[in-house]
């Protein structure tokens, strides 16, 4: 009976990595995280305020959110559609104490009209894809910030190029 149950959670584990790795393949984005210090350069660029709205689209275990929500109060909202990883999401959550949302779908049915600023850590590809709905949706003001990748269709405002001793990536600001 127990090894029964054992073998069934690996199976489930394993199906769930599975549908977790095509979901990656498809969306053509990578799924490692952004690393500390890039997330830490991007947040102190991204000049957050107090009760801010702000959303990671692709947000993986929300570490970037919940960072932001600690250290400038900020409310975060991510969206992300790799099961596996929205489940480490909620315990990183869970453990955080935090209140960012979780949203367990594709950011391309997100509303991006309420985002105050957004960040994006995809591949060329998703990025590409994404820029319409950007220009189309993000009011005036709205700043963009992206790890490693451009975002086609805009001009940056500001470029951080990737610094090897510092360990952060290159990144790019957008003002709407
Ligand atoms: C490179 S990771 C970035 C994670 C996080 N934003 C960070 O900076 O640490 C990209 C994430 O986007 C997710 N993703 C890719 N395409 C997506 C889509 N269409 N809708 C929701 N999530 C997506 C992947 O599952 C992956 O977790």
């Amino acid at each position: 009976m127990l090894v029964d149950a054992i073998l069934i959670f690996f199976l489930v584990f394993a199906l769930l990595l599975l549908i977790t790795a095509v979901v990656n393949m498809i969306s053509g984005a990578p799924s490692v995280p952004s690393n500390r210090r890039t997330i830490a350069r991007m947040l102190k660029e991204a000049k957050l305020k107090k009760g801010q709205t702000i959303y990671d689209l692709g947000c993986g275990d929300g570490r970037l959110l919940i960072r932001a929500e600690k250290e400038f109060g900020t409310i975060g909202i991510g969206y992300e559609n790799a099961p596996i990883t929205i489940m480490l999401g909620l315990i990183n959550k869970l453990i955080h104490r935090s209140k960012i949302q979780f949203r367990f779908s594709n950011f391309f049915k997100a509303n991006l009209s309420d985002a105050q600023t957004i960040f994006l850590y995809l591949g060329p590809e998703a990025q590409q894809k994404l820029s319409p709905k950007i220009k189309k949706e993000c009011k005036k003001g709205t700043t963009i910030i992206c790890n490693t990748f451009h975002l086609p269709g805009f001009k940056e405002t500001k470029k951080i190029p990737k610094d090897k001793k510092a360990r952060t990536n290159t990144i790019y600001i957008y003002k709407i």
